[in-house]
């Protein structure tokens, strides 16, 4: 073929493609336009009241008509048991939409008045195991099945993820959070979020932002360096908004740096919006806040779970002249954009009849992939087929949490416990059995924290059995059921092998038997730090070291104006700065008891040629992976930023992970993971700006935090520099130092 009839035809497919694009472009903005155009006119058609009720969730029942009430009581009986729902405005064809909890499951009542049909939810595993398969993957594959029953049932917002920094290993909602570090925070949100809303519903990341205890949740002030904000607390969040557009994000119930989340324009508007490009709507957390003429002016557009007084506040502002209905008008129009994108608003019939036994599978399936395997001494696991098996345990033994307690639980068919796990997976249960498994539960949950004694630390009784298995010559199994780490370092050497199984979701006891038995070859890491001791971990102040005598852990100072009598309880100082987790024990060489990245295997790999190199902007690092064991297994890889000691910076940064598919024994692949260059930079407080100097940086290959394998050097060419608004600045002199390691040493 002639080249000119070639170049002809490149030419006119060249044109085609674009014309294409343009085309397709003009559909997009122009189904954007006429969505805005519609907005604007049902804005123009509703009256300041409406405007004023549609903001303020329907808990409120202030109504201008018989009419707008029936309208609420309706849509609340539609799905009863979702959390909460936006207004209707019938007159206008504004349905109310329907946003139901939580992040291991969707939680509505599993029954109904004169109804004898049920609508049980699948029970998923809890964040804390989902972030443990470092497998962004897995946990999509957990959100798609989710997000189906969030469609299936008639919902269209799930409240979830949940993706607060786990700062101290006592907050009571750890469970339902992802990791100490930000990255592994973000890309398990994403992915969670990228699954859920594949099924055509939304979710809600959240407690945006710098909520990292329960108690006095509502009045306390989360003080933080904007250098910890930015690189530790915001971070995560920054990463699900660019990486997966959540529909909606919600505000925290704390203070951060004076101004209540919900209240603060700097966070809502200046950064969530204009500097991350977050399109949806924003909520506020149930009683979230205390000025809703704030929050409306901030950006938090829905204000839950809505009462009078609140709309009687945002309508005397507009008409004071204190609110302007430009700003009352932006927040209508976020909600009903939300709204338009609902399957309720687009007539979707769902069938209240999901497929719980598929979700079921992947509860189980996903789970064995979260399970962390920390010790295996003498490889007394796999257990032997048919092996008999004493189970030691507070008052049931064989009783398992599936998740934890509060908004974050779910209402499940069932929960397999240990002995019905292990009886399924071929094992016998009795007293003569040289093998005993010593089932360490703890719960824990929303609007309380936990206790360092006899819940962080073991229990008398716990210490008892593994000394008492031991010395009855027993191989001792530990296995940790709890949505948090717990104290290891003064039993682990009396304990042959050591799981934690976390909150594992509605199938816990076949999870647990499926990794006993070698069904499933544990390849979960730790995504926070088991620490050496409550002692060593940086973030001391925390409320439930102060709380007053006699006051139990519920404890909310209420309170008009913001307190600061009580350290910790009415404000936390986070003076730790960015040192959170294994950011602090690699920097300041404090010893812990398994490292951040930990986690064993019943085969081994070896991992060679490890490469990185900048090329375009983006980092590049590729490593082979050798299964040199007798057991298919997976691996994950970790890169980490090494910079050298005494630097003033964290001397290790997680940058990139990946998770090999399953390798057969003598199998190889080589893994390839990149970010950006960018992503080498730091925050400095000073130029309000992320920097990455010209110069070399050290990507280390590690097992774990703790444990680097190979390094290698890559090279940035120029400086980066990359201004952000200088706002979140703490109010007044209240403190917020560098960190000083002396104070914990
Ligand atoms: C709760 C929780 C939040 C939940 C909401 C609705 O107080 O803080 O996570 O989604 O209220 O139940």
């Amino acid at each position: 073929m002639k080249a000119s009839k070639i170049s002809t035809i490149v030419i006119v497919v060249a044109l085609c493609f674009a014309a294409g694009y343009g085309i397709g472009r003009l559909i997009t903005s122009t189904a954007e336009d006429s969505e805005d155009k519609k907005i604007t006119s049902i804005i123009s058609q509703m009256t300041l009241e409406e405007k004023c009720h549609y903001v303020i969730g329907t808990s409120s029942r202030k109504c201008e008509s018989d009419q707008e009430l029936e309208d609420i009581l309706a849509i609340k009986r539609t799905v009863p048991g979702v959390a909460g729902t936006t207004r209707p405005i019938s007159r206008l064809g504004i349905p109310g939409i329907l946003l139901a909890d939580g992040p291991a499951g969707l939680r509505i009542n599993p029954t109904r008045e004169g109804d004898e049909n049920t609508y049980y939810c699948t029970g998923f595993p809890v964040g804390a195991l989902l972030a443990s398969t470092w497998d962004p993957a897995a946990i999509e594959k957990v959100g798609e099945a989710m997000g189906n029953e969030v469609l299936e049932y008639g919902v269209d917002v799930l409240l979830a993820p949940g993706l607060n920094i786990k700062r101290n290993p006592l907050c009571g909602r750890n469970f339902e959070y992802y990791s100490e570090d930000p990255l592994i925070v973000g890309k398990s949100a994403a992915a969670m979020v990228r699954g859920v809303q594949s099924n055509g519903v939304g979710t809600s990341i959240k407690h945006f932002a710098a909520n990292n205890a329960e108690i006095n949740r509502l009045f306390s002030d989360s003080r933080v360096s904007v250098k910890a904000l930015r690189e530790i607390y915001l971070k995560g969040f920054e990463i699900a908004v660019k990486e997966a557009q959540p529909w909606t994000v919600m505000t925290s119930y704390n203070y951060l740096n004076g101004p209540y989340t919900s209240e603060n324009p700097e966070l809502l508007q200046t950064v969530l919006r204009d500097e991350w490009g977050f399109k949806g709507m924003v909520m506020s957390d149930w009683g979230g806040g205390q000025h809703p003429r704030l929050q409306i002016a901030a950006g938090n557009d829905l204000i839950e779970s809505g009462k009078d007084w609140q709309y009687e506040d945002v309508l005397a502002a507009v008409k004071d002249g204190s609110l302007s209905e430009e700003a009352l008008d932006k927040c209508v129009a976020r909600i009903l954009k939300l709204t338009m994108k609902t399957p309720r608003y687009n007539g979707y019939e769902y069938s209240s009849k999901p497929d719980l036994e598929a979700h079921a599978a992947v509860s189980r399936e996903i789970a064995g992939q979260g399970v962390v395997l920390l010790k295996n001494e003498g490889g007394v696991l796999p257990l032997e087929e048919g092996a008999a098996v004493k189970v030691y345990g507070r008052n049931n033994p064989y009783k398992l949490y599936a998740g934890g307690t509060g908004s974050g639980d779910v209402h499940k068919t069932h929960t397999i416990y240990l002995d019905e796990g292990l009886e399924a997976a071929g094992f016998t249960l009795n007293d003569d059995a040289d093998i005993a498994v010593i089932n360490l539960r703890r719960q824990a949950g929303e609007g309380t924290d936990r206790h360092v004694a006899d819940d962080f630390n073991l229990t008398e009784a716990e210490q008892g059995w593994i000394s008492e298995a031991r010395e009855a010559g027993k191989k001792v199994v530990v296995v940790i059921n709890s949505g948090g780490v717990i104290e290891t370092a003064s039993w682990k050497d009396k304990a042959d092998a050591i799981v934690m199984a976390w909150m594992p979701g509605q199938e816990a006891g076949h999870v647990i038997a499926d990794v006993l038995s070698g069904k499933v070859n544990p390849s979960g890491c730790l995504p926070e730090t088991f620490h050496e001791s409550y002692e060593a971990v940086p973030a001391q102040n925390f409320p439930a070291m102060e709380l007053p005598e006699g006051v139990n852990n519920s404890f909310y100072r209420e309170s008009e104006v913001q307190l600061h009598e009580v350290p910790n309880v009415d404000y936390q100082d986070y003076i730790e700065g960015v040192y959170v987790g294994y950011r602090y024990y690699t920097t300041f060489n404090v010893p812990v008891s398994y490292p951040f990245g930990y986690g064993l295997s019943y085969t081994t790999f070896e991992m060679s040629d490890y490469k990185a190199r900048i090329s375009g902007g983006t980092v590049k690092a590729s490593v082979t992976v050798k299964n040199t064991g007798e057991r298919a297994g997976r691996k994950v890889v970790q890169i980490y930023l090494s910079r050298p000691e005494g630097c003033g910076a964290p001397v290790r940064e997680l940058k990139a992970y990946a998770k090999t598919a399953e390798l057969a024994p003598g199998e190889s692949c080589t893994v390839e993971l990149k970010f950006p260059a960018a992503d080498l930079a730091s925050f400095d407080e000073a130029s309000s700006a992320w920097v990455a100097e010209a110069g070399d940086y050290t990507l280390s290959l590690c097992e774990d935090s703790a444990t680097e394998l190979a390094a290698a050097t890559v090279k940035l060419g120029k400086t980066y520099v990359k201004k952000v608004a200088d706002v979140l600045h703490t109010e007044g002199d209240l403190f917020i130092g560098t960190y000083d390691p002396e104070k914990l040493l």
